[in-house]
């Protein structure tokens, strides 16, 4: 056997071993939507020459990903997502603290989810919750825009509104964590098994709600806001509405996973993610939400969080490993299995 062919043999049963993500630079788990991923594998590659395997999942299930592979670490790094399971795998001591020298570029937000965390997590971008329907769907219904959460649970609109599974998506485990925050732990649970009546379907990603809704296949869908004005943006009859009663926002995070295999990779895309070169990939995908370098330039169709009236969210409380296997225990048991 030549050296080549003996290499290729090598190769294969190592493949055959680890499969192809262990033979990458760096392993990014992703959570953030789909084509930002793309682009920030492919923008890093290009910039460092270190060869990006890259798994988009939601924002629950990377966390019970990386629960699950705790004492053998497939990932590298988790880029993107809700805050919340960030900070439930920081404190299960499943990620590494790091302290990137970029960290005095970003706002003070980003930061404070760094120093709650131990420095096991940071921010890199934050956006409001809120909901998007589908103009067209409505004129011919007939309907009036909904403007409200509390909206949504109208009998008008039974089987027309969409969510994700809390279980899974970061998104929809803000939405419930919002509606605890915003009336109360017995009103939200009142308030999610009254919209429960309504929902057409649990989707597994945050997002796919307002896409379904931008294809006509649903009226509503509860999503962050940017993901609605993508929508928009992208040329489909989506409204995006920050609802009356005020609402809850995420502050999308970063964490290297312990026992990461390529550390230094690791420790190079979470400056490089940090940067302005970086950040600014966001527009080119129209990811429209606010992001954590003060230096990253701004959309002006993005949602303004200023004119949002925003609940002041308690991220230490709502990503404690506890309260969050709680509040989802909670959903399983009493919502999710309601009839409609
Ligand atoms: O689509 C982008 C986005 O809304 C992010 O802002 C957010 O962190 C992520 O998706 C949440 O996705 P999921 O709800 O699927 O976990």
């Amino acid at each position: 056997m030549t050296k080549s062919a003996l290499a290729g043999v090598v190769l294969a049963s190592t493949t055959a071993l680890f499969g192809t993500a262990a033979l990458a630079d760096l392993n990014l788990y992703c959570s953030a939507q789909e084509e930002w991923c793309q682009i920030m594998e492919k923008s890093f590659e290009e910039a460092t020459g270190i060869d990006v395997a890259m798994t988009r999942k939601s924002s629950g299930e990377t966390f019970a990903q990386v629960q699950a592979e705790a004492s053998n670490p497939k990932g590298d790094i988790w880029w993107g997502g809700t805050g919340d399971p960030h900070l439930q795998a920081a404190e299960e001591d499943l990620t590494e603290p790091y302290v990137s020298p970029m960290r005095d570029q970003l706002h003070p937000w980003a930061i404070a989810q760094a120093t709650s965390a131990g420095d096991k997590t940071i921010g890199i971008y934050s956006g409001a919750l809120g909901f998007g329907y589908n103009t067209d769907m409505l004129a011919k219904a007939g309907l009036p825009a909904p403007a409200c959460w509390e909206d949504l649970t109208k009998p008008e609109y039974k089987g027309m509104v969409q969510m994700a599974n809390p279980n899974s998506s970061g998104t929809a485990y803000t939405t419930l964590a919002s509606m605890v925050q915003l009336f109360g732990e017995d009103g939200g649970f009142d308030y999610m098994k009254r919209l429960h009546a309504n929902i057409n379907q649990y989707t597994k990603s945050g997002s796919a709600p307002i896409k379904a809704a931008g294809a006509g296949e649903t009226l509503i869908g509860i999503v962050f806001m940017h993901d609605a004005v993508a929508q928009t943006v992208a040329g489909f009859p989506v409204a995006t509405v920050a609802p009356c009663e005020g609402t809850g926002y995420e502050i999308g995070s970063m964490s290297i996973i312990k026992g990461a295999r390529n550390m230094d990779e690791a420790k190079k895309f979470y400056d490089w993610a940090l940067s302005v070169e970086a950040q600014d990939l966001a527009l080119q995908v129209n990811a429209f939400q606010v992001m954590s370098n003060v230096g990253a330039a701004k959309s002006d169709k993005a949602p303004d969080m200023a004119a949002i009236k925003l609940i002041d969210y308690d991220f230490k409380k709502y990503g404690s490993s506890d309260e969050r296997k709680r509040l989802l225990s909670k959903w399983d048991s009493d919502v999710s299995t309601l009839p409609q």
